[in-house]
C-alpha cells in the first residue's frame, strides 16, 4: 500500500511568490542560529547571568528557550536580546518532547554534565536529512570519565566523583554538534583536553569565544585541533552573536537566480569563501564594499559542480539553494552531498516547477532549463524551504510554498526582508472553521 507523505497532509500557512520580479537593494542580515544554539546549551556552564546579544527570532530558539526553562533556567527575550538567568539549574533532565523538536537541543548534555556531574537527555530522533546519531558525543563523554549507557531512548551520563577529566579525543569525523558538546564537557574538567579531528566551522569558533568570555581556556578553535585546559568555575557574560553565514548565501543566491544586484551587512565575508568562490564559478560576481558588507553584482548564470564537505568546504546547508540557481543556469551542473544522506528531497519538488534534474544515490545532475514555473511545492527541511522560496522569486507565475514550519526554524523575518528587495510575496494563514 502506498505510504502517504505525512508533510502532504501539512495545513499550515502557506507562503505565495509571485515570481519574476527584479530585486535591488539592502539587507540587514541576522544573527547566525547554530551559534546561538549552541552559545545558549553552553549558558548552562555559568552559575551567573549571560546576556547575548543580535539573537535572530527563530522557532529553533523559542525551542531552546522552552528547553532551559525545563531546566530551572530564567529567559527573557527582547529585541534581539536574550538574557539568561543561570543562576538555578534545578534538574538534569531535559524532556522529550522538547528534546525531540530539536536536534541541537541534545548539545546540552555536555553542560549538563560538566556543571551537575549528572544529565539524562532524551536521543535527539530521527530527522528528515539523515539518521545522524550521536555516537561521536557519547564517546568523547566517555574519554573524559562520563559512564554512558542509553535507556529507552534516553542518554544518561553520570560522573564518578561529580567531574569530569581532561583527556585525548579523535572524532572519527570533523562532526560540528559532537565538537560543541565536548568543547562544553572539557570546559569544567580537571586537567587538559585535546579535540582532534575537530569541525572547524565559524559557529564553534564563536561558542568557544563566548566560553572564552565567560573564563573558560581554549585555544585552537577555528582549527581541526582544540585545545582546552578545565577551569573551576565561569563567570557572567555579555556576549553578541557572528552574522548568519546562511541566511547571507541565501540572499546571495537569491541575487544571482533574479538576476539583481543586492547588498548585505553585516557579514564576515572570510565564511563565505566557499560560496562566494562558487558564485563567481556560476557566472556572477560578488565584490566586498566595506569590511563587513557583501554585494552580488549578477552576470550570466552557468553551470558548475558542488561537493558539501566540512567547514572550510562548502556548506551542505547551502545545498539546496544552489541547486535552486542551477536549474536555471546553462549547462550541467552536478551536486555530491557528502555530509548528510538523505538531503536532496528537495529534487523533487524543484522538478515540480520544472527543473530537468536526475539523482543518483548522493549525486543530484541538474541540466539547466530557460525557465521555471510557478507550482505547488511542500517544503521538506529548512534549507529545502529557502531553495523553493528561492525558486519561486525567479519562476514564471505563482509558487505557493507549504511546510513554512520549515522555514521559520531558521530565517527571521524571510518575507519582510524580500519584500524589502522588491519581492512580491504573501503568506496566508488557512482559514479557521468554526
Ligand atoms: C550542524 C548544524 C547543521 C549543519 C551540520 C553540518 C547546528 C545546530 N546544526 O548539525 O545546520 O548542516 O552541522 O554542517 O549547528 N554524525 C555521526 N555521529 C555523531 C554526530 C554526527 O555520525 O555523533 C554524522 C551525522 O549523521 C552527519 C555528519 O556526521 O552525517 C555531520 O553531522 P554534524 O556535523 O554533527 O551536524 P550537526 O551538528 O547535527
Amino acid at each position: 500500500m502506498p505510504t502517504q507523505n505525512p508533510e502532504a497532509l501539512d495545513d499550515g500557512p502557506t507562503l505565495h511568490i509571485w515570481g519574476g520580479q527584479p530585486l535591488a537593494g539592502h539587507v540587514q542580515i541576522s544573527g547566525a542560529k547554530n551559534s546561538v544554539l549552541a552559545i545558549m546549551a553552553a549558558a548552562l556552564l555559568c552559575p551567573d547571568h549571560c546576556r547575548l546579544r543580535n539573537v535572530p527570532n527563530l522557532t529553533d530558539i523559542a525551542r531552546m528557550n522552552q528547553v532551559l526553562e525545563a531546566l530551572g533556567i530564567g529567559v527573557n527575550y527582547q529585541n534581539g536580546v536574550l538574557d539568561l538567568d543561570t543562576h538555578h539549574l534545578t534538574t538534569s533532565k531535559a524532556p522529550y518532547d522538547l528534546v525531540s523538536k530539536l536536534r541541537a537541543s541534545f548539545f546540552i548534555i555536555g553542560s549538563l554534565v560538566a556543571r551537575l556531574g549528572t544529565a539524562r537527555v532524551p536521543l535527539p530522533g530521527g530527522c528528515a536529512i539523515g539518521a545522524r546519531p550521536v555516537d561521536l558525543h557519547v564517546r568523547g563523554l566517555q574519554t573524559l570519565g562520563a559512564q554512558v549507557r542509553i535507556e529507552h531512548g534516553i542518554v544518561h551520563a553520570d560522573v564518578p566523583g561529580g567531574k569530569l577529566k581532561g583527556g585525548k579525543i579523535y572524532l572519527d569525523y570533523p562532526s560540528v554538534g559532537a565538537t560543541e558538546t565536548l568543547i562544553m564537557a572539557a570546559t569544567l574538567a580537571e586537567g587538559e583536553t585535546t579535540i582532534e579531528n575537530a569541525a572547524q566551522e565559524p559557529e564553534v569558533s564563536d561558542l568557544a569565544n563566548f566560553c572564552r568570555a565567560m573564563g573558560a581556556r581554549i585555544r585552537g578553535a577555528g582549527t581541526n585541533t582544540i585545545t582546552i585546559s578545565g577551569v573551576p568555575r565561569l563567570h557572567a557574560v555579555d556576549y553578541s552573536i557572528i552574522p548568519d553565514r546562511i541566511e547571507a548565501g541565501t540572499f546571495l543566491v537569491a541575487g544571482a537566480i533574479t538576476q539583481s544586484e543586492i547588498s548585505l551587512s553585516p557579514v564576515i565575508p572570510d565564511h563565505l569563501s566557499p560560496v562566494i568562490a562558487k558564485l563567481r564559478d556560476m557566472g556572477s560576481d560578488v565584490v566586498q564594499d566595506t569590511v563587513n558588507s557583501l554585494r552580488i553584482i549578477p552576470n550570466r548564470r552557468v553551470a558548475t559542480d558542488i561537493e558539501t564537505l566540512p567547514y572550510p568546504g562548502f556548506p551542505t546547508d547551502m545545498q539546496a539553494q544552489f541547486m535552486a540557481l542551477m536549474t536555471l543556469s546553462e549547462g550541467n551542473s552536478v551536486i555530491t552531498e557528502t555530509v548528510f544522506e538523505n538531503r536532496l528531497r528537495h529534487v523533487a519538488e524543484l522538478v515540480r516547477m520544472g527543473a530537468d534534474i536526475r539523482l543518483k544515490g548522493h549525486n543530484a545532475i541538474i541540466q539547466g532549463v530557460p525557465f521555471l514555473s510557478g507550482a505547488p511545492v511542500m517544503a521538506t527541511d529548512l534549507r529545502a524551504s529557502a531553495a523553493l522560496v528561492l525558486a519561486g522569486l525567479a519562476a514564471q507565475g505563482e509558487t505557493v510554498v507549504k511546510g513554512l514550519h520549515h522555514l521559520d526554524r531558521g530565517y527571521d523575518n524571510l518575507e519582510a526582508k524580500l519584500r524589502g528587495l522588491g519581492a512580491k510575496l504573501e503568506r496566508v494563514n488557512p482559514t479557521v472553521m468554526e
